[in-house]
């Protein structure tokens, strides 16, 4: 007798520590991914060739700019942490839709074409126009005197890039020469390869005529689309921009907002 009652006590002992194990081992488990989700970084994509919204600078990776200063700040605000990937700026869309990317923050123009379409956009936390920049010696006076001779250059996959596409389409310029940098356009412009280059103002004026206002100028009014530039994250992916779009709305209250803007625009 005293056997079997042994062999039921130790039976007993086993299933209730199994079942201790798998309840504790569940919690563990359970607070582990609580924890990972906590913890998670947020992948930013972007392109660093628009400074001063993002850049590096020459030899290091590291990306600079206003962008990277906003979302760290955001992050803070919000608990979040990012880690940076930058791409060419036509893969940024595609990054996010192949689960690639958590966020774009990138000067991106929210109200151009069908990007609203793949991603959800955050509130606006820059306006710009676009501008074209020629050099010092062009007697044009601005978007409409550019003649059917000409070559235009701008970033592929943007705004200004879709603008020289659709000028050469419609037989108003020669060519419009897409590239995968700004820096690239730049130089084509002062090679004499291109008459002009069509770039968001902020951009054109702090990283290109403040550095080479001698042989470059703006000419003309703004044209195209007024732009506001928003981050975005997936489609569908509400709670993420709630974060980010209230972060944004606390460091434009604490002042932080104003003092990164007076840090990267003269
Ligand atoms: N604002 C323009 C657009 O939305 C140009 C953006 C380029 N940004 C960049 N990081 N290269 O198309």
């Amino acid at each position: 007798m005293k056997k079997k009652s042994l062999v039921l006590l130790l039976a007993f002992a086993m299933i209730f520590t199994f079942a201790l194990s798998a309840c504790g081992g569940g919690s563990s488990e359970e607070s582990s991914e609580a924890a990972e989700e906590e913890t998670a970084v947020l992948k930013v994509v972007t392109e660093a060739t628009f400074a001063p919204f993002e850049s590096t600078e020459d030899g290091d990776d590291t990306i600079i700019g206003f962008d990277p200063d906003m979302m760290a700040a955001i992050a803070e605000d919000q608990g979040l942490e990012l880690e940076w990937v930058n791409m060419e700026f036509d893969s940024l869309i595609p990054a996010l839709q192949s689960d690639q990317g958590d966020i774009i923050c990138a000067g991106m123009n929210k109200l151009a074409g069908d990007r609203a379409e793949k991603v959800d956009f955050g509130d606006t936390y820059f306006e710009s126009d676009l501008m074209l920049l020629v050099t010092s010696d062009s007697e044009l006076t601005g978007i409409d005197a550019v003649t059917s001779d000409m070559k235009l250059a701008s970033q592929i996959g943007t705004t200004g890039g879709d603008m020289v596409q659709q000028m050469k389409d419609e037989g108003k310029i020669a060519d419009g020469v897409v590239l995968n940098q700004w820096t690239d356009c730049y130089l084509q412009l002062q090679n004499g390869e291109v008459q002009g280059v069509i770039v968001d103002k902020p951009v054109g004026e702090e990283a290109y005529l403040n550095n080479h206002g001698d042989i470059a100028k703006f000419v003309g009014d703004s044209f195209g689309e007024h732009e506001e530039f928003a981050f975005a994250v997936q489609k569908g992916n509400t709670e993420l921009l709630e974060k980010l779009n209230t972060g944004l709305a606390n460091i434009k209250a604490n002042g932080k907002y104003d003092e990164l803007v007076a840090k990267w625009f003269s």
